[in-house]
C-alpha cells in the first residue's frame, strides 16, 4: 500500500475515534445533568375490605378459648373434625341453600375462575359437609357420621356490630340419624357449651314439617298474605310468589305486624312430623333444657325439614325481630339425596364465633390468659449470644416456652422485657459465665439468683418448672 493511502486511513481512523469519544463524553455529561426532580407519590396504604377484620394478638385469648372449648365439647359428644375447601362450585349452594334465599340471591361472593368455572366463597358449611359425605361414599360408614368444623364463611351483607362479610362458624353435622334424640342432643350441646362459657341462652324452636305437609300450609299462608299484599315490603311481595315460608322471616317492621295472626305451621304438621317434634321436645324436657316454642321461626336456608332452632343470648327484650342469633340449625332430611346421595336423614347447627366473643366481652366474662412464657434468656456479649442461641433451641425442644431479645440490649433492658413477659425465671449468660461454663438462674419475683452448670441448664429448669 502506498504510504499516502496508509496515512489517509490512519487519519480517518483517529477521526472516527475522536467522534466516538466526543459522543461518549456527551452521553456522560448528559447523565451528569441534574435530573429534574419528579414528584414521587407516597405509596398508598391498604385496609381490610368492608365487613372483614384482622384478628390481632390482643383478641387471641378469646379465639383460642372458645375454639378449644368447642373442640373438646365436640370430641366428648363423638364428633370428628372435618375441613372442607373455602371455595366451592357456586351451584352447590344454589341447590342446597336455595336460589330464592337472601344468602344465594344477594350475598354470595361468586366469580368465574381462570378455568371458566363458577365458584364462590362458601356462605355456610352444611352444603360442603354433605357434598363431602356424598363424594367420599361415607354412607357406607356406620351411621350417623358426626362432623365438627370451624372456619370462615362469607356473605355480602350490610356490615354492623356482629354482622360481618367474613365471619367464623363452629358447626356440627350429624348425618344418617332420623331419631329426635339427635336433634335434642345437638340443642343440648349448644345449651351446655354456651352455659359453660358463662352465657345464658334463650332457645327458640319450631318444626317446619316435611315437603308433604308444608305444601298445604304454604297455600294457607299465601292466601293469608295475599289479602295483605299492598302492605308488604318489596321483597315480601316477591316471596309471596317464590318462597312463601320466608314471609315469616322478614325483619321489616311493616311486615312484622302481619306475622302475629298468620297461620301457624305446627297446626298443619303431618302425623310423622308432629310425632318427631313432640319427641324432640320430650327429650329436651327430660334433660331440663328450657326453650320457647316459636311458631314463626323458619330460618333463612331452604334445606330444612322438621325441627329448626335458634340460640340467642339472654335478653329481657325477647327475641322477636332480633338479628343477633348466636347460632342456629335444624334437621335437613332431604339434602343428602338432593345433592346426589341416597335418602339420608341429617341434623346440624352452626354458631357464630364473632357474636359469641362479642357477648363474652359485653358480659365482662373473664377469659383465662394464654400460656405465658416460662423462661427469658438474657445474654451479654457476642459469645454469650451464640451460646444462648443453641441453649434456647434445647430448652424449646424440652417443651419450655422461651423468649429472648436478639438485639444487643443491656441486662437492665432485658430484665425489664422479662418482667413484661411475665416469666418466672430469667437465665443470664454473660462473658464470665461463658468462660466458667455456667449460667445464672434468676427467680423474677424475689430476685434470688443461683449459678448452675451450663450443661445442666435443661435439667435444672425441669426441676423448677413443671410443664403441663
Ligand atoms: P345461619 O343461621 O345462617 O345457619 O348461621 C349460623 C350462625 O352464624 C348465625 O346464628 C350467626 O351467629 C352466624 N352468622 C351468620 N351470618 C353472619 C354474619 N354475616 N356475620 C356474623 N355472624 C354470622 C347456617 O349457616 C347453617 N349452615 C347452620 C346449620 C348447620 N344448619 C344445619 N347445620
Amino acid at each position: 500500500m502506498p504510504k499516502k493511502t496508509k496515512l489517509k486511513m490512519k487519519n480517518k481512523k483517529s477521526a472516527d475515534q475522536k467522534a466516538k469519544n466526543e459522543k461518549a463524553v456527551k452521553v456522560l455529561n448528559k447523565v451528569e445533568q441534574p435530573i429534574k426532580e419528579k414528584k414521587i407519590k407516597a405509596p398508598r396504604s391498604f385496609q381490610t375490605l368492608k365487613g372483614m377484620k384482622d384478628i390481632l394478638a390482643s383478641e387471641n385469648k378469646y379465639w383460642e378459648y372458645v375454639k378449644t372449648k368447642a373442640k373438646n365439647f365436640a370430641l366428648n359428644y363423638g364428633y370428628e373434625a372435618i375441613e372442607t375447601p373455602i371455595l366451592e362450585e357456586t351451584a352447590l349452594f344454589n341447590r342446597a341453600v336455595g336460589n330464592e334465599t337472601d344468602i344465594v340471591s344477594k350475598e354470595m361472593f361468586s366469580f368465574v375462575d381462570q378455568g371458566e368455572e363458577n365458584v364462590c366463597l362458601r356462605p355456610e358449611a352444611t352444603a360442603s359437609v354433605v357434598r363431602s359425605y356424598v363424594q367420599h361414599g361415607m354412607l357406607n360408614l356406620p351411621q350417623p357420621v358426626k362432623f365438627f368444623y370451624f372456619g370462615p364463611m362469607f356473605r355480602y351483607d350490610r356490615p354492623q356490630a356482629g354482622r360481618l362479610r367474613m365471619f367464623h362458624q363452629i358447626g356440627l353435622e350429624a348425618i344418617g340419624e332420623e331419631s329426635p334424640i339427635m336433634d335434642a342432643e345437638i340443642i343440648f350441646f349448644v345449651y351446655n357449651f354456651l352455659k359453660d362459657l358463662g352465657l345464658k341462652t334463650v332457645i327458640e324452636i319450631n318444626s317446619i314439617g316435611c315437603p308433604k305437609c308444608r305444601e298445604a300450609y304454604k297455600t294457607k299462608l299465601v292466601n293469608y298474605y295475599r289479602d295483605r299484599k299492598s302492605g308488604l315490603c318489596e321483597d315480601c311481595q316477591k316471596r309471596l310468589v317464590k318462597n312463601p315460608l320466608r314471609l315469616l322471616d322478614c325483619k321489616e317492621e311493616g311486615c312484622q305486624t302481619y306475622k302475629e295472626d298468620a297461620p301457624q305451621i305446627v297446626d298443619w304438621l303431618c302425623d310423622e312430623c308432629k310425632n318427631h317434634f313432640v319427641g324432640v321436645l320430650e327429650y329436651l324436657d327430660e334433660s331440663g333444657v328450657t326453650y320457647n316454642l316459636n311458631p314463626r321461626l323458619v330460618r333463612g336456608l331452604d334445606y330444612y325439614t322438621k325441627t329448626v332452632f335458634e340460640f340467642f343470648s339472654d335478653n329481657a327484650d325477647g327475641v322477636e325481630g332480633r338479628q343477633d342469633a348466636l347460632g342456629g340449625g335444624g334437621r335437613y332430611d332431604g339434602l343428602v339425596e338432593y345433592l346426589g346421595g341416597r335418602p339420608t336423614p341429617a341434623c346440624g347447627m352452626a354458631l357464630g364465633l364473632e357474636r359469641i366473643i362479642l357477648k363474652l366481652k359485653e358480659n365482662n366474662i373473664e377469659i383465662p390468659a394464654l400460656r405465658k412464657p416460662d423462661i427469658f434468656l438474657a445474654q451479654l456479649g457476642e459469645q454469650a449470644r451464640k451460646k444462648s442461641f443453641i441453649l434456647i433451641e434445647e430448652l424449646r425442644k424440652s417443651g419450655f416456652y422461651v423468649v429472648h431479645s436478639c438485639s444487643k440490649k443491656g441486662l437492665k433492658k432485658q430484665l425489664e422485657m422479662a418482667n413484661k413477659d411475665g416469666v418466672k425465671y430469667t437465665l443470664i449468660l454473660g462473658q464470665k459465665e461463658v468462660i466458667d461454663g455456667t449460667i445464672i438462674v434468676r427467680e423474677m419475683e424475689g430476685g434470688a439468683q443461683e449459678i448452675v452448670d451450663f450443661n445442666k441448664t435443661v435439667q435444672e429448669m425441669r426441676k423448677k418448672i413443671i410443664l403441663q
